[in-house]
């Protein structure tokens, strides 16, 4: 919303759907003359009238003057002819996701268009370089990646091909600003930034409740308190549907040539088989009731009228926090160099199941339970206990109900290689490292597309150093050696970085 020159005069848009709709919008609201094509009739039209009615319902709630609102409209027209749009400074193509249909549209633009125009495609999940193979002047060409929906989501990736000048790429990012939006520069990789770092999320989510640790909504609960998701994973995919995000997931998985951190899960094609899709179905991991979704209740704090002495492996990570927290919680804490006979002991590994520190502690596993230490207690909004398969009822619901004194909200889970956020923490910023580590972008814009695109509390390498680099990489060690399966290896940007001590977002010399 710029009152100074926009970088280009004359924007022509492809593809006047729900993205080049919002493009268009932006485009206009930066000062530039917008031409708007579609090859399906009114469809040009009927997106015009939309954006006009966005404006003027800008203005009814005062967010926007009128005489703003009608120079935006004078500069929103539509085309009946892609020929129209041979006077354009900038074209952006939001056309059917299909490499063949993209390429022949750009082979037919570059015929007409002045030597100087620029060429951008806004595909999600194509190769830049790809549609860029049969242009006469591919480096005229870039990636314009922005997110649905446009005037909201105020991030564009832009992405340079093999062949793509760096001054387009500058134009571009320049002109992003312009539309109010922060530009994030990517490599042409699959899943750009925002949709390659969005791996971690789901898929390991997924993988935990298909190895039977905990359910959805008890995972989606765990990742909003503990780290602050406005999402859980679950509730993201019921919100974005499955015939959205699971193709997604198989391309990346696919296009990265079957790298084990991308595998998708057996559960979301099943279900996208079925058309459990989501909130737009009425039914995905939740079901929904005029749009709301139905949540069974946490389970009940347990009464235990008798509370056993409680004890705390020497080894436990924050020992000291969870000895004061035991304390705070009224408990009877035994000092010994091991337990009693009667008591319940505490473990807190990092990446480790309760089972195997039982074993290694030798602890009697009927009295042990896991405590998920991650996470400082106080930045917590609940705390995660886990079970091994021997420990006794009468223990589990001895810990859960002095875990829930202060009524802080608990969950109980079964044993796994590192808890629901241990696990997927470690994901998110193990995969984040490894786009570091390929050089798909800087740390910065890394931080930067994730924030605005993915909405996450934090920047994945922003969230590995609040946790600890060390502790992200003790995580991923210990999983590794508990599952034996390469998607835990750790990116060596992050072993580099937590061995000693760095900031994940330091860059080498
Ligand atoms: P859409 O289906 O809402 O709109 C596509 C429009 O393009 C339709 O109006 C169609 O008639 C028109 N079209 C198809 N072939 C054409 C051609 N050869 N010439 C001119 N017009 C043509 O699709 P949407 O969601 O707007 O997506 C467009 C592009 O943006 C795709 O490449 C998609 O991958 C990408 N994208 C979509 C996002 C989303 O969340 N919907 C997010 C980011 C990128």
């Amino acid at each position: 919303m710029t009152c100074m020159k926009p970088t280009f005069q004359k924007v022509g848009i492809v593809g006047a759907g729900a993205m080049g709709r919002g493009i268009a919008q932006v485009a206009a609201q930066a000062g530039s003359e917008v031409l708007l094509f579609d090859v399906q009739v009114g469809a040009a039209l009927s997106a015009q009238v939309a954006v006009f009615s966005q404006w003027d319902k800008l203005c009814d709630k005062g967010r926007l003057d009128a005489a703003r609102a009608a120079s935006y409209k004078a500069r929103l027209l539509c085309a009946d002819s892609l020929a129209e749009l041979s006077g354009s400074d900038l074209i952006v193509e939001a056309i059917v996701e299909r490499l063949d249909v993209k390429a022949n549209l750009f082979t037919e633009l570059e015929s007409t268009i002045r030597p100087s125009a620029v060429l951008a495609t806004n595909t999600s999940s194509l190769s830049v370089t790809a549609i860029a193979a049969r242009l006469k002047r591919p480096e005229r060409f870039a990636g314009y990646h922005f997110f649905n929906p446009v005037p909201l989501m105020k991030v564009v990736e832009v992405i340079a091909g093999l062949k793509t000048s760096a001054s387009v790429c500058t134009d571009l990012a320049a002109y992003a600003r312009q539309m109010g939006h922060t530009p994030v520069q990517a490599q042409d990789s699959p899943g750009f930034i925002v949709n390659h770092a969005g791996r971690g999320y789901g898929t390991e989510a997924l993988r935990i409740v298909s190895e039977g640790i905990a359910d959805f909504a008890t995972i989606d609960r765990i990742l909003k308190d503990q780290i602050g998701f406005k999402l859980g994973p679950f509730e993201l995919m019921d919100l974005t549907a499955l015939d959205v995000s699971h193709p997604v997931m198989e391309s990346i998985y696919h296009q990265y040539f079957e790298e084990p951190r991308y595998r998708p899960s057996v559960i979301t094609a099943q279900r996208l088989a079925g058309g459990v899709v989501g909130k737009k179905v009425g039914e995905g991991f939740y079901r929904y009731v005029n749009g709301i979704a139905q949540i069974s209740p946490e389970a009940a704090v347990p009464q235990v009228d008798e509370m056993p002495p409680v004890w705390v492996s020497p080894r436990a990570a924050r020992r000291a926090e969870l000895l004061l927290l035991l304390k705070n919680l009224g408990a009877r804490i035994e000092t010994g160099a091991a337990p009693s006979a009667q008591a319940l002991s505490f473990v807190a590994p990092l990446g480790f199941d309760v089972t195997t520190v039982a074993v290694v502690e030798r602890l009697d596993p009927a009295r042990t339970i896991g405590i998920d230490m991650l996470v400082e207690d106080a930045a917590s909004k609940r705390r995660v206990l886990a079970t091994n398969p021997a420990t006794r009822t009468d223990m589990r619901d001895a810990a859960h109900a002095l875990m829930a004194r202060d009524g802080k909200a608990v969950s109980v889970i079964r044993d796994s290689g590192g808890f629901v956020s241990q696990r997927v923490v470690a994901t998110i910023v193990n995969i984040a490292s490894d786009m570091c580590q390929q050089a798909i972008c800087s740390p910065a814009d890394l931080e930067t597309a994730v924030t605005l695109g993915l909405g996450y509390p934090l920047g994945p390498l922003a969230m590995g150093n609040l946790y600890g680099p060390a502790n992200v990489l003790e995580v991923l060690f210990n999983m590794q050696t508990v599952y034996g399966d390469p998607r835990y290896r750790p990116s060596p940007w992050l072993r580099r970085r937590g061995a000693i001590g760095v900031s994940l977002m330091h860059e080498e010399e």
